[in-house]
């Protein structure tokens, strides 16, 4: 076993001793050492990680309403319905122009003979669509008429009864493909609405890129994100966002990987592929669940200089998912993947003179995107990850000295696999490691003293996917239940405690539609109209809106508390807005009543703020009806530089007291 990981284990095992102890002892106070620094907190702490799962990005914060727009889907037609009065099954074909347009090959066409008085083409979007009354929709098509006549169209909302609750007109004209659009204004909100095109006089029309969207998007971007979402997001306050995933990079097999060069440009030009959770869980089918890239890597880029955080793309290292098919690109074809990595960082830092720094600045961005972190490699394991890393690293760290390069450690954070890539990274030296862990709330409240005896002398931590299980890990029962994300809490004060050496954390997956999930827990839910933070999303936001700029020692008796009485505890101080901030985990069922004693020759306001959030039921969860685990703040005021607080059972509390 790697030193490190046996000093850890040692260290485990004598807290565990140390525990039984103490249940025997008084409740000595803490102390809170307020004016001596131990090491500063990066900005990157705690941020996001985006993945396109669980209906994620098409149909969750990609904001496109119909379901296989451009045709694309492995069944062309898969999302639309005829509601004709024909069922003549010519009059509604897929094309196919892959010869001259390999990124978007299929388009329909539809012919209206002169038996039927019109013909009408239904989509109900990703699991129905969303509509609010009075507000804006943008409908939009690519579409010609090959003989050079005219097709007028309606296109109508229905509700779910098929009751029209939005209208609009557009007339099709010309043999050469271009774009339309008109507005629907909504009559009544139905989350499980669809869209009807009628087409109304005779002959056939060639439409593509079908679209509708709310004309209400985030900072009222056309054919945005969802609004109500990415706030979700930005009130996280996040350091980093990272981006496109998880196993999304690898891929079931190579040719289903991740590839961001078709990520960009014109949506109507970027290749629509499978995403690879749709038929993942035999729990869990999606098979309509595609990547049509509408959010690809410049929409992933905006969107962290919109929430104020350092993007982190993670790419493929010429390897797909292990738990899947496991292939690996041989080492004398590498190259492409290598190039890969070397553009994107021109498409986010190079001028717009640049070639790939050209196409950024025409889609909207002339300036950089100041790209510093990169991931190389998902859950990759074994030699075959190393090999393929040491070329990765030799030539981006060459080209460009500047970027951080963020290599894997594996899926787990213990066992085998983990430990050989221990022993590897310690040839390497590498400045950041990202280790996952989605373990039951047990692992979370017992390893929240796992980075206490880490290594200072190696690389950097990126915590770069946690969530505690209820069940299994992918058990489709498993609950953002509050037991787990009070674990979670319990644990990141550890992160907290030790962040010179944890420099970056994030939950994982972040986002789920309540009616396309595949993978459980999640840390928002949503539906087609509204979206809620679990239990989980309101620890994170905790930890992340109050980071504060230095860690301080928050100690009972000399030692950190690590599950002392069932309490967890790390402390900051926040410099710029001149305020401690102290994390206090009670882990327990009873009522605990603490000193804290804030040793500091800074003068304190006598009075304070704690934040909580609390529930007496361990299994309790957010909903979409109701949020039972929300912060709650109270007022608190103290003597000199003492405090006694009862801290309520099972229950997360920022205290927060100013200084002048
Ligand atoms: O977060 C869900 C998945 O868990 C990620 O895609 C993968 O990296 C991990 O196994």
């Amino acid at each position: 076993m790697h030193m490190k990981l046996y000093l850890h284990r040692l260290f485990r095992i004598i807290t565990m001793f140390a525990l039984i102890n103490l249940s025997f002892t008084d409740n000595p106070p803490v102390i809170v050492d307020v004016d001596h620094a131990r090491s500063a907190v990066q900005p990157t702490m705690w941020g996001i990680f985006f993945e396109d799962i669980n209906m994620g990005a098409d149909g969750g914060i990609y904001a496109e309403l119909i379901k296989n727009r451009s045709f694309e889907f492995f069944n062309p037609k898969m999302g639309w319905k005829v509601k004709a009065m024909s069922k003549d099954s010519s009059a509604f074909v897929i094309l196919n122009r892959s010869a001259q347009f390999d990124a978007n090959p299929r388009f329909a066409r539809v012919t209206v003979t002169p038996e039927m008085s019109s013909y009408c083409l239904s989509n109900s979007g990703f699991r129905g669509i969303g509509i609010t009354e009075k507000e804006s929709y943008i409908f939009s098509l690519m579409a010609l008429v090959p003989d050079n006549g005219l097709m007028n169209m309606r296109i109508e909302l229905a509700d779910a009864k098929g009751v029209v609750i939005g209208s609009t007109f557009l007339k099709i004209s010309g043999n050469e493909w271009k774009e339309y659009s008109a507005t629907l204004v909504a009559t009544k909100t139905d989350p499980h609405a669809s869209i009807n095109i009628w087409f109304e006089n005779k002959g056939s029309v060639d439409i593509d890129m079908v679209s509708l969207f709310p004309a209400d998007t985030w900072k009222g971007r056309p054919k945005g994100l969802r609004k109500d979402l990415v706030q979700l997001l930005a009130d996280m306050k996040p350091g980093f966002l990272r981006f496109p995933g998880g196993c999304i990079v690898e891929g079931r097999d190579l040719a289903n990987r991740y590839q961001w060069k078709t990520t960009i440009g014109n949506t109507g030009e970027r290749k629509t592929i499978v995403n690879r959770w749709n038929t993942e869980f035999a729990h869990r089918q999606t098979p309509d669940y595609f990547q049509s890239f509408g959010l690809g890597f410049y929409e992933y880029f905006q969107l962290a200089e919109d929430l104020g955080a350092e993007p982190l793309p993670i790419l493929n290292c010429g390897m797909a998912c292990q738990f899947n098919t496991a292939e690996v690109v041989p080492m004398d074809q590498l190259d492409p993947y290598i190039q890969d990595a070397l553009d994107l960082i021109e498409f986010a830092n190079g001028s717009a003179e640049s070639e790939w720094g050209k196409i950024r600045s025409e889609m909207g961005h002339p300036e950089p995107f100041h790209l510093k972190l990169l991931g190389i490699g998902n859950e990759q394991w074994g030699p075959q990850y190393f090999e393929r890393l040491r070329i990765f690293e030799k030539i981006i760290t060459e080209k460009f000295p500047g970027i951080t390069l963020i290599l894997g450690a594996g899926p787990s954070a213990d066992g085998d696999l983990f430990e050989f890539a221990w022993d590897q990274l310690e040839q390497y030296k590498p400045q950041v490691v990202d280790e996952h862990y989605y373990k039951n709330p047990a692992w979370f409240l017992e390893n929240a003293g796992r980075y206490d005896t880490y290594s200072r002398n190696s690389h950097k931590i990126f915590a770069g996917e946690y969530a505690a299980q209820s069940d299994y890990t992918t058990s489709p029962s498993n609950q953002n239940s509050w037991q787990c994300a009070l674990a979670e809490a319990a644990f990141m004060t550890g992160l907290e405690r030790n962040a010179d050496v944890v420099t970056m954390c994030s939950y994982a997956p972040l986002l789920a539609h309540i009616d396309g999930w595949q993978w459980k827990p999640d840390l928002i839910w949503f539906d087609n109209l509204k979206s809620f933070g679990s239990a989980n999303y309101y620890v994170q936001q905790l930890f992340s809106v109050n980071k504060g700029t230095d860690v301080i020692n928050i100690l009972e008796d000399g030692k950190p508390l690590i599950g002392q009485k069932g309490l967890y505890a790390s402390a900051v101080v926040d410099a710029r807005l001149k305020e401690i901030i102290i994390k206090i985990v009670n882990s327990t069922a009873k009522e605990i009543s603490q000193e804290i004693q804030l040793q500091t020759g800074k003068k304190l306001f006598p009075k304070g703020k704690v934040i909580v959030l609390q529930n007496d039921q361990p299994e309790a969860c957010n909903t979409i009806d109701a949020q039972v685990i929300k912060p709650i703040e109270q007022d608190i005021s103290f003597k000199g530089k003492k405090l006694t607080k009862a801290f309520n059972p099972f229950s997360v509390n920022v205290i927060k007291i100013k200084y002048q």
